[in-house]
């Protein structure tokens, strides 16, 4: 199913049309219609938002853009939904669900990203660190948009991995991580073994990160992954988990509400605090804000085998009992 895409619009902006669903972008908001309702989002929020779903391949789970809007994976295809996780829209029966090939809604959600980001305007950095979505059509920031994701295949500063942080590579240390020590570790191998040891500095590294709210995968040891991600404003979705999920705070403080995934009842307010560990279970939804710039540690189990396996009951949702 492919995307159709009008002439620009009077502030200059695309509208995109993809099964049911057609997105459109004015100086303010974007704006989404389906055939049985209409929802607007303020541009900077939905740019945020699209610019994850496209970097994480649509994630674990559920993505909502806020408590209507979302995309669902069922890697492989997706579904782009309106109202589903919503109770009052669901009993309106004005909800709308759709799937897509990955590969179709993937392409519609990055054309309308570049066309609707302007220049000087970051979707994936803080907000005070970047410019403003707004107003009309102005050029393009496609650099930014299109970063590659690390995916480290072993670990970061492994020979032929992905290389760690530096001024020289382009990453500079963030103004709210100029106290973190920048040494990297000493390694006294054995003969022979030279090659075989690797180490590097997780802090100096994450405090050289450009951008906020984005796991990417610094080491991975078959299906547990170490997702890393400095954190500063909100995280711009709200995650819907299909699975278990623990969190480390590694700095600083970040607040989590956590809600019902499939309802948006409220089931906790969490604060982690520098060294606390969290388990977010598979059946919840939550939106993340962070008053400074903090670090976090995601660590995920990727085996694609999860849901399967808790709607099975071979795997839990919650991963500890107290
Ligand atoms: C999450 O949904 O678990 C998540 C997503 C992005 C982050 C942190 C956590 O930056
Ligand atoms: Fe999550």
């Amino acid at each position: 199913m492919t995307m159709t895409e009008t002439a620009p619009n009077d502030a200059g902006y695309k509208s995109f049309t993809i099964g049911g669903y057609s997105f459109s972008r004015d100086e303010y908001f974007a704006t989404i219609e389906w055939p049985t309702g209409s929802h607007q989002i303020r541009i900077d929020e939905f740019l945020r938002c699209v610019q994850r779903d496209v970097a994480w391949g649509f994630f674990y789970g559920i993505v909502n853009f806020d408590s209507v809007i979302g995309t669902m994976n069922h890697y492989g295809n997706v579904d782009l939904f309106a109202g589903r996780f919503n109770d009052a829209y669901r009993k309106a029966e004005v909800d709308y669900n759709e799937n897509f090939p990955h590969d179709d809604l993937m392409a519609c959600f990055q054309a309308m990203l570049s066309d609707w980001t302007n220049e000087g305007y970051d979707p994936f950095a803080a907000p005070m660190e970047t410019g403003s979505a707004y107003g009309p059509n102005n050029g393009s920031n496609d650099e930014a948009i299109t970063r590659r994701r690390v995916v480290a295949e072993r670990m970061v500063g492994v020979a032929g991995d992905e290389e760690i942080r530096t001024d020289e590579s382009g990453f500079p240390v963030n103004r709210a991580f100029l106290d973190v020590a920048q040494d990297e570790p000493v390694i006294e191998a054995e003969p022979g073994y030279e090659d075989k040891v690797a180490a590097f500095n997780l802090y100096a590294y994450l405090s050289r990160s450009d951008v906020t709210w984005n796991p990417s995968v610094v080491s991975a040891c078959k299906d547990s992954l170490y997702c890393p991600t400095t954190e500063e404003f909100t995280l711009p979705v709200i995650h819907g988990n299909d699975r278990v999920e623990w969190f480390v705070q590694l700095s600083d403080e970040i607040q989590w509400d956590v809600e019902d995934r499939d309802t948006g009842a409220k089931r906790a307010r969490v604060i982690m605090r520098s060294g606390d560990v969290a388990a977010m279970p598979a059946d919840i939804r939550h939106q993340g804000y962070s008053a400074k710039r903090s670090m976090l540690l995601v660590w995920e189990n990727g085996s694609g085998r999860i849901p399967e396996m808790i709607a099975k009951g071979e795997a839990p949702i919650h991963p500890v009992e107290f």
